[in-house]
């Protein structure tokens, strides 16, 4: 709603909210619990845009029912900062503040990560710095880890290595597959990355 729409508590709001494009490349269930976390009266955040390098991503026909603006600029063909530049026009022309990746599988160009950077965070499923990049469920079975989990972090130019904002441990149980690990880490994802992104912007 809008700066100084009173919501349903009859309270006035006051703050301008932090505008924010989420990126996305697949089902974007945490794009989601982003979203449906931004209609309480008292989010800081509301959502400017929701992009994805594929077309064909799940979560850009959830944005559009939701009224969300959408965009997707395949990356194929493209050079890494071509590609990334097209992207940032359109975040900057939606008027976001900030930027959440959210299942975004794409390496950020330099350039990218540099201009929105302190303003860019990302979801990863595991304990930070524990299982960078893929694979990160079959790396904590294998392991034997007992406590898998998922982090939120700020976006530097290293990949899934910025400070961490705040973590989410999940047990895992002895007959977990790599698969049935990341459906239950899923939960936690989208608990935490909504309290952490109100946070942040707050
Ligand atoms: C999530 O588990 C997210 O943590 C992971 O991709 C999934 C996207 O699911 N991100 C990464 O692995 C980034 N390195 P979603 O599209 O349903 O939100």
């Amino acid at each position: 709603s809008r700066p100084g729409a009173r919501n349903p508590t009859g309270q006035q709001r006051t703050m301008a909210r932090a505008k924010v494009a989420i990126l996305i490349s697949g089902a974007g269930t945490n794009m989601a619990a982003l979203l449906y976390a931004a209609k309480a009266p008292d989010c800081p955040y509301e959502l400017a845009l929701v992009a994805s390098n594929d077309p064909a991503a799940e979560g850009l026909k959830i944005a559009a029912a939701e009224g969300i603006a959408t965009f997707a600029q395949p990356h194929k063909n493209l050079d890494r900062a071509v590609h990334d530049a097209m992207m940032h026009d359109r975040i900057v022309n939606a008027g976001a503040t900030h930027v959440a990746l959210a299942g975004y599988m794409r390496i950020l160009s330099e350039a990218f990560v540099q201009k929105w950077e302190g303003r860019m965070l990302n979801i990863h499923p595991s304990l930070l710095p524990k299982y960078k990049g893929l694979h990160t469920h079959q790396n904590a079975i294998d392991a034997g880890d007992k406590i898998a989990g998922c982090s939120v972090h700020l976006v530097t130019a290293e990949l899934d290595d910025g400070p961490v904002l705040a973590q989410t441990e999940v047990a895992v149980l002895p007959d977990d597959t790599a698969e049935t690990l990341a459906a239950r880490v899923k939960f936690a994802e989208h608990q935490l990355y909504p309290r952490v992104l109100a946070e942040y912007v707050a």
